[in-house]
């Protein structure tokens, strides 16, 4: 029996060289590319571009009569479709958004705000669904924040906002995008209505325009979605491997170790943004012609014996390791240090109190092809015990954290990445 795509346990299969698919959809060849380093090459070389799902849903709706103009600006804003300019121009916005975080977000607030989510559960919480108890609420308040959202309704956005992502998806019939553009459509009416004083989004366009409007959806879903289901992830891993819970509760410096092998093992996103060849380019013995379609697999790639010896294992003594958890090259992640900075926060803020056990019911993950976040995760949670690791008011800053931002995957080979327009 095949194991569905909500099974958080489903077989994830090995990479291979860059295979051409047999059914080619409209002519266009299709290759899936799960090697790591072909991988890195195709997001790292200016001979391919990301695809844009507008196009696509233009020709449906120009072709079946319809009228998507809700969903169609939501994908204008979706910054890992756009294209020259206009993303030079969200980036530069996004960054400057993101700074701003950065410095009202320091190491210590960080802390204090995963302990307080960590100190709001009971003192025994037994079974608990850790992903609204645990992972939403510190990506929410963030990113609510630098929005000017109340964490409420940010967390209502951006789960409708996730609704869309199903847009994205190459087979969808008319009837799903009809809902799809109704839910589109009252989305951008909630954040035109939700305009407030201290309603930070039109520092990303001009006077809070519609284009401010789309841009911050996206941000919304990106800022927190992600950094959420990393949270969720690290849990289960933790919750399955006790050792390693043994190993991190009183050695905080190994957060960003781990967070990385959670990231590589079971990051948010199974696969990136499809490129396509602008022009003839050759990836891994492979000859692309311009125009063929890249699927990019990265749950495959970070499984490559190639790049990562027992890929299967969490080893907190990888050295030199290259994640594509956030992408690389134009469109690489400009939140990585944030979201990293959180999830790693928040880790160590449940490590600190609970110790954290697989419950009877297994779980599961977001019936989506790109995201692989748990939509449900109950894990046992009991206090740590005075013998167990140290007591909450004996933490103090975390060793080996820059003072200003924090621990730091930051370490890591890729994360000085730039892509020249970040
Ligand atoms: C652990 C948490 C996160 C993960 C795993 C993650 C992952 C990703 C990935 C895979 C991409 C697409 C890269 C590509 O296609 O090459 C991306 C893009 C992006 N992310 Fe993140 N992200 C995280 C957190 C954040 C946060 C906290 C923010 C903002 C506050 C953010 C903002 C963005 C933006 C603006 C883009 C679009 C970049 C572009 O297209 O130019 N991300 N992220």
């Amino acid at each position: 029996m095949t194991r569905g795509i909500t099974d958080p346990d489903a077989p994830i299969a090995p990479p291979e060289p860059p295979l051409l698919s047999a059914s080619q959809v409209g002519g266009q060849r299709v290759w899936t590319v799960s090697r790591h380093a072909d991988v890195l090459a195709v997001l790292r070389s200016p001979s391919f571009r990301s695809v844009s799902v507008e196009e696509r849903i233009e020709r449906i709706a120009g072709r079946a009569g319809r009228d998507y103009r809700h969903l169609l600006a939501l994908l204008r804003g979706t910054m890992i479709f756009q294209q020259d300019e206009r993303h030079q121009d969200s980036r530069r916005r996004v960054r400057a958004l993101i700074d701003e975080a950065l410095a009202r977000w320091p190491a210590a607030r960080l802390q204090a705000e995963a302990r307080r989510i960590v100190a709001a559960l009971p003192a025994e919480p037994g079974e608990i669904d850790v992903v609204p108890a645990l992972a939403e609420p510190l990506p929410s308040l963030l990113i609510g924040e630098a929005l000017g959202l109340p964490p409420a309704l940010c967390l209502a956005l951006q789960k409708r906002a996730l609704a869309v992502t199903q847009s994205w998806l190459s087979s969808m019939a008319l009837r799903d995008l009809d809902r799809l553009e109704a839910e589109a459509a009252e989305l951008r009416a909630m954040m035109r209505a939700n305009r407030a004083p201290g309603w930070r989004i039109g520092r990303l366009a001009e006077e809070a325009s519609d284009d401010a409007i789309d841009l911050a959806l996206f941000l919304l879903l990106a800022g927190s979605h992600s950094v959420a289901g990393t949270i969720a992830a690290a849990l289960d891993i933790l919750a399955r491997q006790g050792g390693l819970q043994a190993r991190l509760r009183p050695d905080r410096a190994l957060g960003a170790d781990f967070l990385r092998e959670t990231l590589r093992l079971a990051g948010p996103l199974r696969r990136l943004n499809r490129r396509v060849a602008a022009v003839e380019a050759e990836i891994g013995g492979a000859r692309i012609l311009p125009g063929d379609l890249m699927l990019l697999p990265i749950d495959r790639a970070h499984r490559d014996p190639a790049a990562f010896a027992e890929p299967e294992h969490v080893d907190l003594t990888r050295k030199g390791v290259v994640l594509l958890a956030f992408g690389s090259g134009a469109h690489v992640c400009q939140g990585r240090v944030l979201g990293a900075q959180e999830a790693e926060v928040m880790v160590q803020a449940v490590l600190e109190r609970f110790t954290l056990r697989p419950a009877t019911d297994r779980g599961v993950l977001l019936a989506h092809e790109d995201w692989r976040t748990f939509y449900r995760l109950p894990l046992l949670l009991h206090r740590v015990d005075a013998g167990d690791g140290a007591s909450p008011s004996a933490v103090g800053d975390l060793p080996g954290s820059c003072p200003r931002h924090g621990p730091g995957i930051l370490t890591h080979a890729n994360s000085q990445e730039e892509s020249g327009i970040g």
